[in-house]
C-alpha cells in the first residue's frame, strides 16, 4: 500500500509543477500511460492469487482514480489561471473616455473662399471652376501678355510636360485665364442663339457677364508671404456700359462686407498689368484693430484691356469691363491676425482646429 501513497504523492507533486497544458500531459504519461506507473503496477499483478489481484487491484484503483482526481484539478487550476491571464490582458477600463470621432471643419482659406462666394453672389456674379493646368495660350496670350513678359520665364512659372514647344503646358500662374475661358463660352451660347458668325467679333445683344473664379494658382516662390502653391479669386464684369466706378463700388461693397466693417477704406493705386488698362492695386485701410492707419494691397484690378475683349470674341466698340484679382490667403491673414502664409500650408491640427 504504501508504494501506491508514494506514487499518489509523486503523482500531485508532478502535477503541482507543470505550469502549462503541456507539461501536464507529459506528467500524465508519467503515471497513466502505456509505460507509466501505474500501468506497469497493474502488469505486476499476473503473479498475484485470485484474493491477493481482488485486493491489489481494488486498492491500485483508488490509486489511479485519486491520481485522476489529482491531474483533473491541476487542469482545471491550469485553466483557471490562463483565463485569468487573458481577462487581464484584455482588461476595459470603463472609466477611460470615450473615443471621440474628430469632428472636421473648413481650411481657413476654404472658409474665405465660401465667405468671397457669398458676397459677390449677393451681388449677382456667377462662381466658375477652371483646370489648373492651363496652356500658355489662356494663361498668357489671350491676357495680353507679351513674348517677353517676366512672367513667361521659367523662372516663375512650372511648365509640365505634354504640351508643344508652340504650346506649352504650365501651372497656371493665376486665375486670370478663367476670365477668357468664361467670357468664349459665354460669348458662344448668345452667338450661337441668334446665329451670328463665329469668326467675327460679336456686337449683338447678350446679357453682361458677371463672374468669380476662385481656385489655386502656382509661381516659383516661397517665403513667409509666398508659398508655391496659393489662392487667387478672379472677378470679370462685362457689359455694353460697365465703369470703372462699378469696380469701386462693387468692391468697397465687398471688402466692407467681408471685414464687417463700415469704416473701412479704399485706395486705388495705378499700376500695370498687360491685360488692364488703366490698371490699379487695390489698397484696404481699417479704421482700428492692430492694423489700423496701414494701407495694405489685397487684389490687382483694371478695366479689361481692349485687346482681352477682342480675345473674348467680343467687339471693343460696344463691350467694355472691368476684373480683378484678389489673394484669398492673404485676406485670411488680414481676417484672423495669422503673420506666416506657410501655416496655411502644413497642415498642423492645433493651428486648424482654431477656426472651427
Ligand atoms: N492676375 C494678376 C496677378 O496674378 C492679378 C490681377 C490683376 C487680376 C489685375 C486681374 C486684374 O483680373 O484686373 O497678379
Amino acid at each position: 500500500m504504501t508504494d501506491l501513497f508514494e506514487i499518489v504523492d509523486a503523482a500531485t507533486a508532478a502535477f503541482a509543477q507543470a505550469v502549462t497544458p503541456a507539461e501536464l500531459e507529459n506528467a500524465k504519461a508519467l503515471f497513466l500511460g502505456k509505460s507509466g506507473r501505474m500501468t506497469e503496477l497493474m502488469k505486476g499483478m499476473a503473479a498475484l492469487s485470485v484474493d491477493e489481484k481482488k485486493s491489489r487491484g481494488a486498492a491500485i484503483n483508488v490509486a489511479k482514480q485519486a491520481i485522476e482526481a489529482a491531474l483533473t484539478q491541476r487542469r482545471q487550476a491550469l485553466a483557471d489561471a490562463e483565463l485569468q491571464l487573458q481577462l487581464q490582458a484584455e482588461a476595459l477600463d470603463v472609466t477611460l473616455p470615450g473615443r471621440q470621432r474628430g469632428a472636421g471643419g473648413l481650411h481657413p482659406v476654404s472658409l474665405t473662399l465660401e465667405r468671397i462666394e457669398a458676397i459677390f453672389g449677393s451681388m449677382g456674379f456667377d462662381v466658375a471652376q477652371g483646370p489648373e493646368i492651363e496652356t500658355d495660350w489662356f494663361n498668357f496670350t489671350a491676357l495680353n501678355t507679351p513674348e517677353d513678359h517676366p512672367a513667361r520665364s521659367m523662372h516663375d512659372t512650372f511648365y509640365v510636360e505634354g504640351g508643344t514647344e508652340k504650346a506649352p503646358l504650365l501651372l497656371r500662374t493665376h486665375t486670370s485665364p478663367m476670365q477668357i475661358r468664361h467670357a468664349v463660352q459665354h460669348v458662344k451660347k448668345y452667338r450661337d442663339a441668334v446665329g451670328a458668325d463665329s469668326s467675327a467679333l460679336f456686337s449683338g445683344d447678350m446679357p453682361e457677364i458677371r463672374v468669380i473664379a476662385p481656385g489655386r494658382t502656382y509661381r516659383v516662390d516661397s517665403d513667409a508671404t509666398h508659398s508655391p502653391m496659393f489662392h487667387q479669386c478672379e472677378g470679370l464684369w462685362v457689359g455694353e456700359n460697365v465703369s470703372f466706378k462699378d469696380l469701386k463700388f462693387v468692391f468697397t461693397d465687398f471688402c466692407r462686407t467681408f471685414f464687417e466693417s463700415d469704416d473701412l477704406v479704399l485706395r486705388f493705386r495705378p499700376s500695370f498689368f498687360p491685360f488692364t488698362e488703366p490698371s490699379a492695386e487695390i489698397d484696404i485701410q481699417f479704421a482700428a484693430g492692430p492694423l489700423a492707419g496701414r494701407w495694405l494691397e489685397v487684389a490687382g484690378s483694371g478695366q479689361v484691356h481692349p485687346n482681352v475683349i477682342r480675345n473674348m470674341g467680343l467687339d471693343p466698340e460696344k463691350f467694355i469691363g472691368f476684373a480683378f484679382g484678389i489673394g484669398p490667403d492673404r485676406l485670411t491673414m488680414l481676417r484672423y491676425g495669422v503673420n506666416d502664409l506657410r501655416l496655411f500650408f502644413d497642415g498642423d491640427i492645433r493651428f486648424l482646429s482654431q477656426f472651427q
